[in-house]
């Protein structure tokens, strides 16, 4: 365990499973007090916090496809921890809508329905968490976005656009909150191993998503986790507004 982010309370969305248990895991590695947030999967959450490095970590739960409730999160960690000093936006659904196979009602409901967890909840926490980050004299704040942002998600346009909407949200925070020593930035992966993402590479497409990367593979959910852990740092600061793009040079945007 190195100590780099000791005394740091980290609230992490979607640690449950996925990417986020393992930026949890590598948040408790270097020292952090970790909120593991689960949407469902309450069991999960506890064996995430009960196989972290260190003590003292929290399992909150709180659905996210309620906009309304998510600023209570923020609240439930400075109440149970006493202070919030970096807030990663991970949660997230992909639910899949191709516009000529849905009828007007469902392209609705899946807009709303992926807009309200991937942009509104996150807007949210960022907004509670920015308001407590001032008192205490800074923070960071890191968005999980996507690749598809930039490269477009045909079978889900929705959530490219929601992606899209979290990257400039974080840029325009960056601006708003650097004054007060909050630190905003937005990481881009492209495909990762995870539930989100198995049945596409167990899919008959797999081999073609993997060669997508001149690297022949998808990503480890750790490889995401080390990069929210550097720009947790203390040694990030100057790349505040930046969106991090970890996709194995699959998609280089100009
Ligand atoms: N996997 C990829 O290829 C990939 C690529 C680019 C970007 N990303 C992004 O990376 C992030 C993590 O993805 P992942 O692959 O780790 O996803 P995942 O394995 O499907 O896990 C999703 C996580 O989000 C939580 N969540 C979902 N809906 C929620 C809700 N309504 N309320 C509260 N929590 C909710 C889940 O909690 P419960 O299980 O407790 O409900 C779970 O912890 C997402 O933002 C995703 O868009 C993933």
């Amino acid at each position: 365990m190195n100590s780099r982010l000791s005394g740091k309370v980290c609230l992490v969305t979607g640690a449950s499973r996925g990417i986020g248990a393992a930026i949890a895991a590598e948040l408790a590695r270097q020292g952090a007090r970790v909120a593991v947030h689960y949407g469902r999967n309450r069991d999960l959450a506890e064996q995430v916090a009960a196989s972290l490095d260190g003590d003292k970590h929290l399992v909150l739960g709180a659905d996210l496809a309620d906009p309304a409730g998510a600023a209570g999160l923020i609240q439930q960690v400075v109440t149970q921890a006493g202070r919030l000093d970096v807030l990663v936006n991970n949660a997230g659904i992909y639910v899949p809508h191709p516009p000529l196979a849905v009828d007007a009602a469902e392209w609705l409901d899946k807009w709303q329905a992926t807009l309200a967890v991937n942009l509104v909840s996150p807007a949210v926490l960022c907004h509670a968490a920015a308001k407590v980050m001032a008192e205490q004299g800074g923070g960071r704040i890191i968005n999980i976005g996507s690749r598809g942002a930039f490269r477009g998600e045909p079978e889900c346009p929705a959530y490219g656009a929601s992606k899209a909407g979290l990257h400039a949200m974080s840029q325009s925070l960056a601006l708003a909150l650097g004054p007060q020593g909050i630190l905003v930035y937005a990481v881009a992966p492209g495909w990762v191993e995870t539930d989100m993402a198995r049945e596409f590479l167990n899919s008959e497409a797999g081999a073609g998503i993997k060669a997508q990367s001149p690297l022949g593979r998808v990503a480890r959910p750790e490889e995401i986790a080390e990069t929210v852990c550097f720009l947790a740092s203390s040694q990030a600061e100057y790349l505040t507004g930046s969106i991090i793009d970890v996709n194995g040079a699959s998609y280089l945007r100009h």
